[in-house]
């Protein structure tokens, strides 16, 4: 399963790089707006650190203007993605811009119909948002097993973004059945690496290595 963070923030991007288990960015104009930095020297910071595919929202409602904002996003970088939003307009502009050889990435996708739409329109990448499911009492794990198996079912390349990731276990259970990849926040994957018997476990290994004769280090 690849890793991607869901984020603005380079600090955490930096970190993750640091760690060796970052694989692509995700950012939506929340995230972009969080940082209170202006977009194209968050973009550009962002494009120089991360070589995997860093997906870039549009903010058009109609087909043309999803175009035309996805190809000048495309133009900032290779690994660029262009966040596309489940409309109908939408899957118009992800048909146009596929074909000019410019990876989509459809958001905000909340129904397995929606992500076979996605896939039928020849996305790269579909993202189910799990986390704003379940908050509406909804079974957003369901929803990543339904688009997996309509995907294997049909042989649609389009990946599979886990997206609106909330806790460790929703990236657990998605690499379960099988989910190509896992956007997420910083603080969510600080949290996969730990738990409290490691710590218990090194601070007692660590308390017993004082008692041992003729340490080398
Ligand atoms: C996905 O690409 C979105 O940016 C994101 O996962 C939305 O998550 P949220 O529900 O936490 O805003």
């Amino acid at each position: 399963m690849q890793f991607f963070l869901d984020t603005g923030m380079v600090d955490e991007i930096k970190q993750a790089l640091d760690w060796g288990i970052l694989d692509g960015v995700t950012t939506n104009p929340t995230l972009i707006a969080k940082t209170g930095r202006p977009f194209m020297e968050v973009v550009e910071e962002i494009l120089k650190l991360v070589d995997g595919p860093v997906s870039l929202e549009t903010v058009s409602r109609d087909a043309k203007g999803m175009v035309e904002e996805g190809k000048r996003l495309a133009e900032l970088g290779d690994n660029v993605v262009v966040k596309i939003p489940m409309t109908p307009e939408g899957m118009k502009a992800v048909q146009e811009l596929e074909s000019e050889g410019i990876p989509t990435n459809v958001t905000l996708v909340f129904s397995p119909s929606q992500a076979l739409i996605a896939g039928k329109a020849g996305a790269s990448y579909v993202s189910p948002f799990i986390g704003r499911i379940d908050d509406t009492s909804g079974d957003g794990m369901k929803l990543i097993r339904d688009v997996v198996q309509i995907f294997n079912n049909y042989q649609i390349e389009t990946q599979v973004i886990v997206a609106s990731v909330r806790h460790p276990m929703h990236v657990v259970e998605a690499a379960l059945i099988g989910a190509d990849i896992c956007t997420m926040p910083f603080e969510v994957m600080k949290k996969l690496f730990q738990h409290p018997l490691t710590d218990k476990g090194i601070e007692l290994f660590l308390k017993d290595w004082e008692k041992v004769p003729g340490r080398p280090f």
